[in-house]
This record gives C-alpha cells, structure tokens and sequence, in this order.
C-alpha cells in the first residue's frame, strides 16, 4: 500500500506546472479516435485514467503514437471501430467508462465494459437507462453496476433526455450516442455542468445545437480531426490554491490552467471565502479559456456551498473542505449528494478524515456542516483509494499542528501521478512509502 507522510507545517513558493486537464484528455482521445484523420494533441495527461481511454481505443483498432509531449491519433471515422477481443477494463475511471458506452451502444460489434473494485461499484443506470431509451442493448450486473455488456445494434434512434441528475458524464455519452443516431439527440440537464464535449465538438467540426438550455447533435456527420491543446488541469490546481492559501508566507503562480466556466466555480468560492487568486494572460486555446494563476496566502472565512456552486465544483468539494476547516466560521455544503457516488464515498471520506484531525463536522446526506478555525490536529487518514481524498488530506499537513499519515495513496497515479514530486519542490514536507 502507498502512504504519504506529511510532516506538519512548511509553505509553498514557486511556479508549478499542473499535468493536463483529465476531462478535455479523455475527450480529446475519443473525438480524435472517431474522426477523419489524424489528431496532434499535446499536452495530453499521462494519468491511469486517461491511459485506460487510450489503451481500449487501441483494442477498438484506433492507432495512438506517444511522440514526445505530443500524442497522434490516427481517426478511423465515426464508422471505423473494430470489435474488440476481449472485455475493455477502464480501471478506476468513471469518466472513461461512461463517455465510451455512448460510443458503443452505437456499434455493430458487442463489447463488454470492466474495471476496477471502486468502479465497480458506481452507478451505471444513469447512462444505460437514456442509451436503451435510443435502443441500445445493454445489460448491466446486480445493482446497476459494471461488468456491463453491449450487444450490437443495427442502427440508435436520437431522443429528448430530460435529465434529474447533473452529470456531464452522462451528458456526454449521450452526445456521443447522438452521433451515430437517426434523427436528433437532445440533453438538457438540471444544473450546468463541464461543457468540454459540446466545445470539443464544435472544435472537431461538428455542428452542436444549442436551444433553451438543450443541447443537441444531429447524428450522421462527420468529425475532422484536429491538433489540441490540452490546458492544466485546475482540478489539480485546486490544491495548490488551497495549500498555499491556508499558509501564511505562501504564493504560487501556477501557468496555463484551463478555467472553463462549467468548472472554474473553485475560484469564485474561494474568493468568496477570502482567498487572494490573480487571474492573468486569459485567452481561449483550442476553444478552452486558459490563464495563468497566482495565490497568495490570506485569512478565508465559511462560506455556504449550495446546489449550482456544487456543479460548477464537483471535484474540487475534498480540498475546498479542507480550506473551510482552516477558514474562520461555519461552512455548509448542501445538494452535494453526488459526491457519495464518486471514486469514493467523498462525503463519508471527508467526514472521517475531518474528524480524525479533530474537525467537528457534521455529515448529512447531501453535504457536510464543517465548523473551522480550530486548527487542525496530526491523525492517520484513510483516502478510501481516492485519489481526491488523498491529495486533500496530504495538503491539510501543511495547517496541521502534527505530522498526517495518508493511506491507500496509490490512486493519485490516476490524475496527479506527479503530485508527491511537484508538492515537495513546492515545500509540502511530504514522503511516499510503500508498505506491505
Ligand atoms: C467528469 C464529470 C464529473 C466529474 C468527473 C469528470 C467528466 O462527473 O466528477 O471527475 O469528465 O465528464 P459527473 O459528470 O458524473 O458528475
């Protein structure tokens, strides 16, 4: 098992570059994959996760060339897909996992979706319930859950979703059905979520309707392929942004990190707390906002975090928790109820983790009530294999008055596989050991 040691203390200096943004690198696999011709994308994040996307499109037939920062994917169009010789294992990756059954609902091939225990475990009704409504065949396991199998259909039938949860993963893998649809495919969902696949899209040349809060694809087109660049990932920024404003002595510049507006909601909340984030160089690179940051410690206070803050900063919730246990005041985050169907129960995680440090907190279904200002204590954290709680945790070393032990860090591979280095230059006093 891997554990990070974090002594107590230190703060973070310097200029950090963040690995590339997961969401747009998935995307930028897949769209790629199923255009015409050939895609450069550079930048593209070297996590687990996004290895899993890379690694099935090989066994669908896609050809992938690493070269360098640069990553060339051979398109075979949107027919082109070939019928794989085995189940495709997405390993612990929601994201990959659903975005690529939208894709093979469509096929004429039958493929069969693994992955790992955490997986597993996550609901897949969300995404296969919309895709039969489209005629898709697909069976799941007990409960919902992976392994699920495609059978293959001659053709999908586009249709109105109206969805009742937030999910861009979801979203989006109906989108992505929706190319290879007669007819229309419209999704409108009840709070906005990441936009990625909707620009990627359009950047991709294929034309995305947008009407009253729909979105829609018109299947039956084409996509061209394109060279991307794929911005920091401010999901892995975020812990910078926490870190170096809970220490006092802190500042970090932290260069080219997308800040999309379906996903920038971190900086807006903090802010609100108090926190100091200069926003500088903004431009738009392959459709993605993209800017350079810099934070600078200063004293937060509680803030409420309700339903449409909860969308806009869905991954970003562990960390934020941990910058409202170190803010003065009361924080409360409601309408969360998504985060216990993440790569962990995250608001279980947190809770415990919060506790173990000597937070009070209470849990409540959808979110968490987190008294700060008390300081934190040293304790050992279990991240769940989370790589989110992992990370969150590790960073709480630096406003903790003893060392923090975080176990089941392995995961952190999947998104950050550079956290532990880039958190050490920066002046987290943390140690990777691996233990029996
Ligand atoms: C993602 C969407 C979010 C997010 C996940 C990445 C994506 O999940 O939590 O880490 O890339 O579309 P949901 O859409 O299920 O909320």
């Amino acid at each position: 098992m891997v554990l990070y040691e974090v002594q107590a203390g230190g703060c973070l200096q310097g200029q950090l570059s963040v690995p590339g943004d997961k969401s747009i690198s998935h995307r930028a696999l897949l769209l790629g994959a199923i255009a015409n011709g050939t895609s450069s994308v550079s930048g593209l994040l070297q996590g687990e996760d996004v290895r899993a996307t890379a690694e099935v499109l090989r066994q669908l037939g896609v050809d992938i060339e690493y070269a360098g920062d640069v990553t060339r994917i051979h398109g075979v169009g949107l027919h082109g897909l070939q019928r794989p010789a085995g189940p495709l294992d997405l390993g612990n990756s929601g994201t990959a996992v659903r975005l690529l059954m939208g894709l093979l609902a469509a096929q004429s091939f039958a493929s069969t979706l693994v992955g790992d225990t955490s997986l597993s475990r996550r609901p897949m009704g969300r995404v296969v319930e919309p895709l039969q409504r489209m005629g898709a065949s697909i069976t799941m396991s007990e409960g919902d859950t992976l392994p699920v199998d495609i059978a293959p259909v001659v053709g999908l039938h586009g249709a109105r979703h109206d969805l009742s949860i937030a999910s861009a993963q979801v979203k989006s893998a109906l989108l992505l059905a929706g190319l290879f649809a007669k007819g229309r495919t419209a999704v409108h969902e009840p709070a906005q979520t990441r936009d990625h696949t909707e620009r990627m899209l359009g950047g991709f040349g294929y034309p995305v309707i947008t009407d009253g809060g729909w979105v829609a694809v018109d299947g039956g087109g084409a996509l061209r392929g394109r060279d991307v660049s794929v911005p920091g990932d401010l999901s892995s920024a975020a812990f910078f942004l926490v870190g170096t404003s809970i220490t006092p002595q802190s500042r970090i510049v932290l260069p080219s990190v997308g800040l999309n507006p379906t996903r920038s909601g971190v900086i807006s909340v903090l802010r609100e707390m108090g926190a100091s984030i200069t926003v500088a160089n903004e431009r738009v690179d392959a459709g993605e906002p993209v800017a350079d940051l810099e934070v600078r410690h200063a004293p937060l206070h509680g803030v409420a975090i309700g339903k449409r803050q909860v969308a806009l900063t869905i991954d970003e919730l562990p960390i934020l928790a941990i910058a409202a246990a170190c803010a003065h005041g009361t924080t409360v985050v409601a309408g969360a109820e998504e985060l216990r169907v993440k790569e962990s129960d995250r608001i279980a995680a947190t809770v415990s983790g919060l506790r173990a440090l000597g937070v009070t907190v209470e849990e409540r279904r959808d979110g968490m009530v987190i008294e700060g200002g008390g300081g934190l204590d040293g304790g050992t954290i279990d991240s769940y294999g989370d790589h989110r709680i992992a990370m969150a945790f590790a960073i709480a070393g630096l406003a903790a008055r003893e060392s923090i032990t975080v176990r089941d860090c392995a995961n952190v591979a999947t998104s950050f596989p550079d956290f532990p280095e880039l958190a050490r230059r920066a002046g987290l006093r943390i140690t990777v050991r691996d233990v029996e």
